[in-house]
């Protein structure tokens, strides 16, 4: 079975230092302490309005980093030249309203299919993976895998918030069949969005998905256990799911 590799996305440290307007605490300190802990990649995004990350915090983590940044980014002409100007390793392609408290919703990728292509192209030409956040549906992976990404990463966000456990197994179920599909169609199949430790373990043992990314809860955690126990937490319930269904 294909490893189950987990990214740490550390926006809300960003959003912690950001509430004093100062240098503390710093994302990339973050980043080390997840890279040193064992970390498969950081993921960072940058959003128009910076509530969280900055220009600033883009340019140390991708100079600094040794383990791969996935920069998540709108598709706009903006944050299409910082990528391309720091060349992460991937950049996850993401909805973003000014409004939301956090990313809401996938992408609308077989509704969108021309505005997303020149992001899709200029991405992939300049060496970047591309990566599309999108809903576990069918037509999104399709459409995913029509304008050439590399990976889908699939929200799971509507799973992890059903306090209905008939109507959490139905989220569970679209998304395992997703993850299947996205393996048919070639895309890597990524996951994350809300995902805790009561909620990664079901996810973690879909077979065909190969890296979730966890931020706002582990960040939480990390205030009363310290960032690196949470990670190393969160992983063993990541590799425990995983090898009972080897
Ligand atoms: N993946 C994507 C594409 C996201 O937008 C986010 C949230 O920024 C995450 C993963 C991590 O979600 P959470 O912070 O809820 O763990």
């Amino acid at each position: 079975m294909k490893k189950l590799r987990l990214g740490i996305n550390i926006d809300h440290v960003a959003t912690i230092r950001n509430a004093r307007g100062g240098v503390h605490p710093d994302p990339l300190r973050a980043a080390r302490i997840a890279e040193a802990a064992g970390a498969d990649g950081i993921t960072a995004h940058l959003r128009e309005d910076r509530r969280h990350i900055s220009d600033g915090d883009i340019t140390r983590l991708a100079k600094e980093l040794t383990i791969p940044l996935n920069f998540e980014m709108a598709a706009t002409k903006e944050m299409l030249d910082i990528a391309l100007s720091h060349k992460p390793h991937a950049s996850c392609l993401v909805p973003e309203k000014r409004e939301e408290r956090t990313t809401e919703g996938g992408l609308d990728v077989a509704g969108g299919h021309n505005t997303l292509q020149y992001y899709v192209e200029s991405l992939k030409g300049s060496g970047i993976r591309v990566s599309l956040f999108i809903e576990a549906d069918p037509r999104q992976i399709e459409a995913s895998h029509r304008l050439g990404a590399d990976i889908v990463e699939i929200h799971t966000g509507a799973y992890c918030d059903a306090d209905d456990p008939a109507q959490r197994q139905a989220e569970f179920d679209r998304i395992q069949k997703a993850a299947a599909l996205a393996e048919e169609f070639g895309l890597e199949c990524h996951a994350g969005h809300g995902l805790t430790y009561g909620t990664v373990s079901p996810i973690a043992a879909i077979p065909t998905i190969v890296e979730l990314n966890i931020g706002h809860f582990l960040i939480g955690e990390a205030i009363f256990s310290g960032l690196e126990p949470a990670m190393l937490k969160m992983r063993k319930l990541m590799d425990d799911a995983r090898q009972a269904v080897a």
